[in-house]
């Protein structure tokens, strides 16, 4: 017997984390393991409610569980919020296309990440590090509205920046408080005074569109070249295989031929940052 591509696994919610007063992070352990690759994505069911796809944030090489860090947005995710430990879910997947490594092998690897464009990062960020040895530097730029919304902030802040000396952060709020020592500004200019090899390096960003669409711009007025600039789309999806046509954007279908795309390859697209 075939078996259906849309039946999720079943997968009990392991521990629920609020990373920020509208983004939580969902431990969760499929019943069948579910292997992913940093970028691919996975739709989560809620019975009787209705499915989303989201990018996993926890390390492509931990196989018993799986972290999704979700922002409250609409029905799906406002009941996904309400989610408790021990609650089922289910999940199909993975989806989509993945962050191509070995192509940033040897490589000073630049991350821009906003909101919760941060999630999918992280898993890209745990990839990296995984291998540290094939890469030069890693160099992650977070931004974030306020300090209440920086997400994974033990990590970002503290635990991650003692990884390694080629790992580096740069962390900006748009608008800090009291309490806030560090950077305010848009994450645009995390880019300033980059200390890199342009030449050699790789960009991925992650973010809103709005984030997306000047980090990209800046880093073209920068000097990067768009064949050097990965970007993480998000549109309204069904199916999420590439079957109703939903999600797509110019000639591609992003659930299909992305959700990771080269710059050059989309930037000619009018509704590219819609
Ligand atoms: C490949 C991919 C990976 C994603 N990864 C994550 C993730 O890791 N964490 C996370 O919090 N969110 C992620 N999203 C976005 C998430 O899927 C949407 O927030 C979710 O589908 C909203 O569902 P809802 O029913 O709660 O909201 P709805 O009631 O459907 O919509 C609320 C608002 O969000 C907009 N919206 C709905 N779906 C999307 C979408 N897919 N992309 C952009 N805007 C949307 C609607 O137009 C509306 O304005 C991802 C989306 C895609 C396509
Ligand atoms: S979500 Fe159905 S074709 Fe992409």
């Amino acid at each position: 017997m075939i078996e259906s591509p849309y039946i999720p696994i079943k997968t009990e919610v392991l521990n629920v984390y609020q990373e920020s007063p509208t983004i939580k992070t969902f431990a969760l352990k499929p019943e069948k393991p579910l292997h992913f690759k940093a970028g691919q994505f996975i739709e989560m069911t809620i019975p009787g409610i209705g499915e989303a796809p989201f990018t996993p944030s926890s390390s492509p090489y931990e196989n018993s569980k799986l972290d999704i860090s979700i922002m409250k947005a609409g029905r799906v995710t406002e009941r996904i919020h309400d989610l408790k430990k021990g609650e089922i879910v289910g999940l199909r997947g993975p989806y989509g296309n993945e962050y191509p490594l070995n192509e940033f092998e040897g490589k000073e690897i630049l991350l821009v990440g906003g909101g919760v464009g941060l999630a999918p990062l992280r898993a890209l960020f745990l990839a990296l590090v995984h291998d540290i040895d094939k890469f030069k530097e890693i160099l992650f730029c977070c931004g974030s509205r306020t300090p209440k919304d920086i997400i994974f902030k033990d990590c970002v802040l503290d635990k991650w920046q003692k990884i390694d000396k080629r790992v580096n952060f740069r962390v900006t709020v748009d608008k800090g408080d009291d309490n806030w020592k560090g950077k305010v500004g848009l994450v645009t200019t995390t880019l300033d005074n980059l200390k890199i090899n342009l030449k050699n390096s790789i960009a991925v960003i992650c973010g809103p569109p709005i984030m997306m669409k000047f980090t990209a711009f800046k880093l073209i007025d920068i000097g990067y070249k768009e064949e050097q600039i990965y970007l993480s789309m998000e549109k309204n999806m069904s199916c999420g295989i590439g079957k109703c046509g939903h999600c797509r954007l110019g000639d591609f279908y992003v659930c299909k031929d992305g959700p990771v795309f080269r710059y050059d390859k989309i930037s000619h697209i009018h509704e590219i940052w819609d």
